[in-house]
């Protein structure tokens, strides 16, 4: 990695959860330098996620990032080189359930780092945003960065608005602002409430698969690993004031992954696939929900060089191999609220429960 020799601190904020975690592990192994992790802690951010990296390479402070005075009092004790900004409210359907938080952390969170910053400045300000902003594409050619931001869930719509504030600070107050925008992720430490996961762990536990409406929606897939190459690759060698797409190409419909996904359960666990596939549910479909995203990806690739490592059949079989031997893991972060959080969408909120249709 270019840079990587080279002694930096930066500030990683959202770091316990799943894209910030899989970030801080790369650098720790590939890099010399010295992180300091910001983080709430809620339902998605989980220490376990960090373990085992050296405490003298990551510092972690638990807090907010809606707190200014706190963000101030770090960025004056550690004068990081760079802030990056993975925290953020991630969940469609929790913003479908109250979209308040997603307010709070989305806009106010970035607005409280961006004051924090103009007191305290730093050379790059990478904030982690989501192809969600370009809205439904079907039918449509692929974003590319300068396609009109069109959101349609409460959650890309405060994803969204957060682009726009962050560029406002570059053009106002000259802040050295930088945005990746990418596709779907999947791998390991993500939170069983997204689509790979929740499905993986109903697979791998006998429970039933469920898929929103017809399952012919349409995602981009990406290995989490190489989205942090890429974001590392934007850090160090992007243009300060331009957003990068990371997407692969990778378009599928969400009823091919889930059948992708038991054939690689059935591998992974010596079973048979078609009494996995038996489970597969239809039920209610999200309201709103997107049928398909797709985005141009080539200026990361013909600026910086930036390409995807991992194919969508390696990086999911990894992925499973990964929930099938983190058991301790799932079962850890699927105590408590999640039992709640899985009656409202899959039970309660959308109504209907669950159908026998595929
Ligand atoms: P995640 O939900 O797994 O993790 C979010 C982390 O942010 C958690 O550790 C949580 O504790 C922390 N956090 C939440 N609110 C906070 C606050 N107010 N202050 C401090 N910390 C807070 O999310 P993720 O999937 O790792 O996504 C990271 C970023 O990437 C997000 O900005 C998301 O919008 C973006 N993104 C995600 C995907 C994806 O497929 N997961 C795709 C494109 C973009
Ligand atoms: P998700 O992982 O929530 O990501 P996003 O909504 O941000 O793209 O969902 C991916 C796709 O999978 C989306 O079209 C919704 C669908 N989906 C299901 O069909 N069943 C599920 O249980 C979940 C969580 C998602």
């Amino acid at each position: 990695m270019l840079f990587a020799n080279v002694m930096k601190t930066i500030l990683v904020t959202g770091g316990c959860g799943f894209i910030g975690s899989n970030f801080i592990r790369l650098l720790c192994a590939e890099s010399e330098w010295h992180i300091v992790n910001l983080d709430k802690l809620t339902y998605a951010g989980n220490l376990e996620n960090l373990a085992g990296l050296p405490k003298n390479r990551v510092r972690f402070v638990r807090g907010d990032i809606c707190d200014q005075v706190l963000i101030g009092k770090i960025l004056k004790e550690e004068k990081p080189w760079a802030v990056l900004n993975f925290a953020a409210e991630s969940h469609v359907d929790r913003s479908i359930l109250d979209a308040d938080p997603f307010l709070h952390t989305n806009v106010g969170g970035v607005l409280a780092l961006l004051e924090a910053v103009r007191a305290n400045p730093v050379d790059r300000f990478l904030h982690i945003s989501t192809d969600e902003v370009y809205g439904d594409k079907e039918g449509k050619s692929p974003s590319t960065e300068e396609s009109p931001l069109l959101p349609s869930s409460p959650y890309a719509a405060t994803k969204a608005a957060a682009d726009l504030v962050c560029f406002s600070y570059q053009r106002t107050h000259g802040l050295p602002i930088m945005i990746t925008r990418s596709s779907n992720n999947y791998g390991p430490y993500q939170f069983p409430e997204k689509l790979v996961p929740l499905l993986i762990r109903n697979g791998v536990n006998g429970l039933d698969l469920p898929v929103y409406g017809d399952g012919k929606q349409i995602r981009e897939w990406l290995y989490v690993e190489d989205n942090c190459r890429a974001i590392f690759d934007v850090l160090t060698k992007g243009k300060v004031g331009s957003i990068y797409n990371i997407g692969t190409g990778e378009e599928r419909a969400n009823l091919d992954v889930v059948h992708a996904i038991c054939e690689a359960i059935a591998e992974r666990c010596s079973t048979d696939s078609k009494q996995i596939r038996e489970r597969i549910r239809s039920v209610t479909d999200r309201p709103g929900h997107d049928r398909r995203y797709a985005i141009d990806s080539s200026k990361i690739r013909t600026e910086i060089g930036w390409q995807p490592r991992t194919d969508f059949a390696s990086g999911l079989y990894r992925t499973v191999e990964w929930y099938v031997s983190h058991a301790d893991w799932v079962a850890h972060v699927t105590s408590g609220e999640y039992r709640n959080y899985y009656e409202a969408v899959y039970d309660r909120a959308w109504g209907k429960g669950m159908r026998n249709t595929f």
